[in-house]
């Protein structure tokens, strides 16, 4: 499974690098908001610090618009993937955008059918999220394996990205579901490689080496 983290904080972008596990970054306006740098300049940072897709949201809801900025925002870095809100308008930028050989990431995936339509729009990859399901007791990882079933069936060259990920389980399941990728949130990346008894462990064998005798 890629792992992508969804951030657009540099110091989190390095970091994760550092550790050799970022494949990617997904960004969206509230993560962007946050942050002090100049939009397009941390767009540019974050494609140079990242080896692999980096995922920028357009803000604009008509079709032709959507297709006008993403033309722009694709100027940004080789590796900028347009993430495109999932709806008529956007499907339609998506099919022109796909011809052009723009990938987009279509977001706020809900339903398995939205996941197929925007697939066969042309989208390089679907984002369903499933925290934001769970928060309104719907089983977020049951619609990532509907959708995974449906694209197969089909052989739509799509990718399915986990997103809205709150806990490291979420990406134990999306793992156990073989999705493609799971973009996951920088605290969520730390606390999945803890483990207290890999912390006991540790202080044990570093208390013992410590008696060990040495000529
Ligand atoms: C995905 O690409 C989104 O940026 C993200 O996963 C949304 O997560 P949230 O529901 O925690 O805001």
């Amino acid at each position: 499974m890629k792992i992508f983290i969804d951030t657009a904080n540099l110091d989190q972008i390095k970091k994760a690098v550092e550790w050799g596990v970022c494949d990617g970054v997904t960004t969206n306006p509230t993560l962007v908001s946050k942050e002090n740098l100049p939009f397009e300049e941390l767009i540019q940072e974050i494609c140079r610090l990242v080896p692999g897709p980096v995922s920028v949201e357009a803000v604009s809801t008509q079709a032709g618009e959507i297709i006008q900025e993403a033309r722009g925002l694709a100027k940004l870095g080789e590796n900028v993937v347009i993430k495109i809100p999932m709806t008529e308008e956007g499907i339609k930028a998506i099919r022109v955008l796909a011809m052009e050989g723009i990938q987009v990431n279509t977001t706020l995936i809900f339903s398995p059918i939205q996941a197929l339509l925007a697939a066969k729009a042309g989208a390089r990859f679907v984002s369903p999220f499933v925290g934001r399901l769970d928060d309104i007791t719907h089983e977020g990882m049951a619609l990532v394996e509907q959708i995974m079933a449906i694209l197969n069936n089909y052989g739509l060259d799509c990718e399915v990205i986990v997103a809205s990920i709150r806990h490291p389980l979420h990406l134990v399941e999306a793992a156990l579901l073989g999705a493609d990728i799971a973009t996951v949130p920088f605290p969520v990346l730390e606390k999945a490689m803890k483990h207290p008894l890999t912390d006991i462990g540790l202080e044990r064998f570093l208390r013992d080496w410590s008696k060990v005798k040495h000529k």
